[in-house]
């Protein structure tokens, strides 16, 4: 896959289109951007690498891959006896008729590229039951989900939840915990009521009490029967897909300023909810020492330079990585806005965002291996030959290892909030279940002080995948979206062997 980014919110766009969306080339609307541009983005480039203290953490040099690790591979008595095995699921992506959410329209004004929209997506609304009997049936102990906020608040404004919707999920709640399940919500994965998006509240900094409002109603309402909470899910890409990429509502390509501006208002709203979360619940709903956990679930791509001894490629891995792996938790840690994004903006954060996260959430799927080429601006994977999934993200387990590397140095407890592969074969998933576990057990083992608590694996059966529809198949349990019948893929089962062994049964 070749990719090239002329402008200059050029990092943004090369690590978070890079993620799910890499199968199409991104060729450039106005084609190449003038000599002078170019310029200044590798001057910007060269004195960000300088300015950085934090140094990219994946071997550059390293192309060749070490011997696929095998289930013996796994150091199972590296996973602590609490550890969170999970399995994970949104509220659109699985329960269908999510009709006044803002990706409802969008999908149904035909911005998916197979023109599916969610519809009923695999009717998790209405068999939630059975599919928790099936995540219990793996042996995983931990379920994250999300709640649809369209759902709960389908008309503007925030006073009340819509009743019959917030009993459902009342419902659904206990019927996790009845299985066992330790309940993970998501309050915020990129879907929005209709009203809220219609209005750019986003944008204009409105959403930020919006989303206080729901995170108060979710803290008080379920705060007895859940200890831990995501409040964001990847905010950079519902900040830079919406606004800037323009591939998710309320689509407004080019605007990467005004994606800057959303994503230091997620950021306010993450502070803000996460201050109303730890005030509302102080129940410990299972005993475990935990009453309210708040983090945020952040794709970490690890960048690595196609050439080591190039200092374009290494300077241009410096900036991709700060901006797009480690803004947050700089920010979130010191409090203080430092960064500026060359000709884009700068982001000035809000003081108050300061310490306010418990874990942090990483998401995983692959690696980028980047080269700056002077003529054709950034690429993506240039010369890569390594194995794929059905959404081109390269085979590469030894990531999760540099993705974790990356946050561990904020002093926070660590979960794999995300990690899957699209895959209809199950072939691949099989071999990235074991090798991914493999490296973790190793990093568990290697970084005694930095506890990694759990690890959620995406995701329980297939999904509807945002704007590629329902092709790409993440599912331990595979779909027929004709019958909406579930069945166990081979990984189900291996997965299910995995925990076992970890858990020393
Ligand atoms: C995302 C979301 C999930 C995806 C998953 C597979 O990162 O886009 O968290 O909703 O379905 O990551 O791409």
């Amino acid at each position: 896959m070749r990719l090239s980014c002329t402008s200059e919110a050029t990092a943004l766009r090369v690590l978070h289109r890079s993620k799910t969306r890499s199968l199409e080339c991104d060729i450039p609307r106005h084609g190449p951007r003038p000599a002078f541009l170019r310029a200044g983005v590798l001057f910007a480039l060269l004195v960000l690498s300088a300015c950085n203290p934090s140094n990219p953490v994946t071997d550059p040099a390293d192309t060749s891959r070490p011997r696929t690790p095998q289930f013996e591979d796994v150091a199972f008595q590296a996973f602590p006896h609490d550890f969170m095995w999970g399995v994970g699921t949104s509220a659109h992506q699985f329960e269908g008729g999510d009709v006044d959410s803002d990706w409802w329209h969008w999908e149904h004004t035909g911005h998916t590229r197979t023109g599916e929209t969610s519809d009923v997506a695999t009717d998790f609304w209405n068999r939630y039951e059975e599919d928790l009997d099936r995540a219990a049936a793996l042996g995983v102990n931990t379920f994250r989900f999300s709640v649809s906020w369209a759902r709960l608040y389908p008309r503007p404004g925030m006073d009340a939840p819509d009743p019959a919707a917030a009993a459902h999920y009342d419902a659904m709640i206990a019927a996790m915990r009845q299985r066992g399940l330790r309940p993970m919500i998501t309050l915020h994965h990129f879907v929005m009521p209709q009203w809220l998006t219609a209005e750019d509240r986003w944008a204009s900094g409105a959403a930020i009490d919006d989303f206080v409002a729901l995170a108060r109603m979710a803290a008080a309402r379920w705060g007895h029967a859940i200890d831990w909470w995501i409040t964001v899910n990847e905010p950079y890409v519902f900040a830079f897909h919406g606004w800037g990429h323009g591939i998710f509502p309320p689509g407004k390509f080019g605007a990467w300023n005004t994606g800057i501006q959303v994503f230091v208002n997620v950021m306010k709203a993450h502070a803000a909810a996460y201050r109303a979360i730890k005030q509302l619940d102080a129940t410990d709903a299972d005993g475990d020492g935990y009453a309210s956990q708040v983090g945020v679930a952040q794709l970490i791509v690890p960048v690595t330079p196609l050439d080591p001894f190039n200092p374009i490629d290494r300077a241009a891995v410096t900036f991709v990585d700060v901006l797009g792996n480690r803004l947050w938790f700089d920010l979130n840690r010191s409090g203080v806005p430092w960064f500026a994004i060359p000709f884009g903006g700068i982001i000035a954060a809000d003081p108050s965002v300061r310490d306010t996260l418990d874990f942090i959430g990483v998401n995983y799927y692959s690696r980028q291996v980047i080269h700056f080429d002077l003529l054709r601006g950034l690429l993506l994977d240039p010369d890569s030959t390594g194995q794929r999934d059905m959404l081109n993200h390269e085979f590469y387990p030894e990531g999760l290892y540099d993705a974790l590397d990356i946050v561990s140095g904020y002093g926070l407890p660590l979960i794999i909030t995300e990690h899957g592969v699209p895959d209809a074969t199950d072939t691949l998933r099989q071999e990235s279940l074991v090798a991914h576990l493999a490296v973790l057990s190793q990093f568990i083992q290697d970084r005694p002080d930095t506890p990694v608590l759990g690890y959620v694996h995406w995701a329980l059966t297939d999904n509807f995948e945002w704007e590629n529809g329902y092709w790409p198949r993440f599912g331990l349990y595979a779909v027929d979206y004709m019958t909406l019948t579930r069945t166990p893929r081979p990984s189900a089962d291996l997965y299910a062997r995995l925990i076992t062994a970890a858990q020393g049964r």
